[in-house]
């Protein structure tokens, strides 16, 4: 059965529990890329301490000695177990998983088992930056197919789009974001089902990125796409690292269909040599025992969205704030604002706080930002306030 995040998981808000000058002595690119005096709510690292069986595996290994090579299928049967109780999905098979360094590694790997260079790449624009820089990096072609006006996927367009890049019988893939980072959009199985239909009509072939898929609000349902009718041709990545801020231990997994299990094995096995053996025993660890923690995030995140959406209600109006269904990453449609095609730029600028500019997430970025509500509720306020005073300049 599905579990709901609930505001009683017993675990206390893992939001609540960090102090600014407790954040100012992390080293990592949240904090350290602006100076002292910027407020950091762009880069989706989360303002938390670790879940509590993430600490104990990774201290555990520190205390064994127990850094080599990874080895094993723990982490591809935690998510499996993960899969099933949270999605109600029983269909990811541990055979047709490999551990890979990182999503967009396995992306890249993904990419490379199913086109070939010059290939398109479609992909539903805006979206994740590195969607263009991994595959431009990889020798393909990024081809958009952008988001309805509604934040979701326009099947006339992705049809159109998919009908142009294989009217010349090159190899396609399509690259999809699920669920959509910036807009939090969650795919629906009738959507997906629909992409799966188009996909199987041209020829093209789906790599899903589901890196946020644990991160999915109360009400609403993640579904992955290789659940769906025709998604067994389809090839995932999903990781703990976005769910409980594991980026810096690297792991991730591939997973593929019934009908992908042959392309999988073409994965070189020396890729499996890039993740961290200790990544892997603490992303096993945070999927099979983190899911309290998980879900007081969950409540915790719902509550910053709340208030952010107040918050910039009551102090920035003229923003469009449409509150996605998973990730913790608000999509700000600033436009109305009338700052140009770079608004991250001025409230950096003016109010020394540091948002993402929506410029490189591609067609549909102008105009807008993104900004990391997963913070304290405290600093949350303060990001506006300054956003605020950035206009006031
Ligand atoms: C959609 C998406 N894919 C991949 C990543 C990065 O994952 P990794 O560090 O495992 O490559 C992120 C990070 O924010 C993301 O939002």
């Amino acid at each position: 059965m599905t579990r709901i995040p609930h505001e009683t998981s017993g675990e206390p808000n893992p939001l609540h529990a960090l102090t600014p000058e407790l954040l100012r002595r992390r080293t990592s690119m949240k904090w350290r890329t602006y100076p002292e005096d910027v407020l950091p709510v762009w880069v989706a690292e989360m303002d938390v301490p670790l879940a509590e069986p993430v600490v104990r595996a990774v201290t555990g290994a520190m205390e064994r000695g127990d850094t080599g090579y990874p080895v094993g299928s723990a982490y591809a049967e935690a998510l499996a177990a993960f899969a099933r109780q949270r999605w109600d999905w029983d269909g990811l098979a541990v055979e047709r998983t490999a551990i890979v360094p990182d999503v967009m590694l396995g992306v890249v790997e993904m990419l490379k088992l199913v086109t070939g260079p010059g290939d398109p790449v479609v992909v539903n624009s805006p979206v994740y930056p590195p969607f263009y820089a991994f595959v431009r990096h990889l020798d393909r072609r990024v081809v958009e197919a952008p988001l309805g006006a509604d934040g979701r996927i326009d099947p006339e367009v992705l049809k159109d789009t998919f009908r142009r890049v294989t009217a010349g019988r090159e190899r396609a893939a399509y690259l999809l974001c699920s669920p959509h980072n910036p807009t939090g959009t969650v795919h629906t199985a009738d959507e997906l089902s629909a992409v799966a239909a188009l996909a199987e009509r041209y020829g093209v072939r789906v790599v899903a990125d589901e890196i946020h898929a644990p991160l999915v609000l109360a009400g609403a349902r993640f579904v992955p796409y290789l659940s769906v009718p025709g998604g067994e041709r389809g090839l995932s990545l999903m990781s703990a690292s976005k769910a409980w801020n594991l980026a810096g231990l690297k792991a991730a997994l591939a997973v593929a269909g019934p009908e992908a299990a042959a392309d999988l094995a073409r994965m070189p096995e020396e890729v499996g040599h890039g993740p961290s053996h200790v990544g892997v025993l603490a992303h096993t660890a945070a999927l099979r025992e983190g899911t309290a923690w998980l879900d007081a995030l969950l409540a915790g995140l719902d509550a910053n969205r709340r208030l952010l959406t107040g918050l910039l209600a009551e102090h920035l109006p003229a923003i469009r704030y449409r509150p996605g269904e998973a990730t913790y990453l608000a999509w700000l449609d600033c436009r109305g604002l009338d700052l140009g095609d770079d608004p991250a730029e001025v409230f950096l600028r003016h109010g020394r706080v540091a948002l993402n500019s929506g410029l490189p997430f591609g067609t549909g970025g102008a105009g807008h930002a993104r900004l990391n509500l997963a913070t304290t509720p405290g600093l949350l306020t303060e990001a506006v306030r300054r956003m605020a005073v950035a206009l006031r300049r």
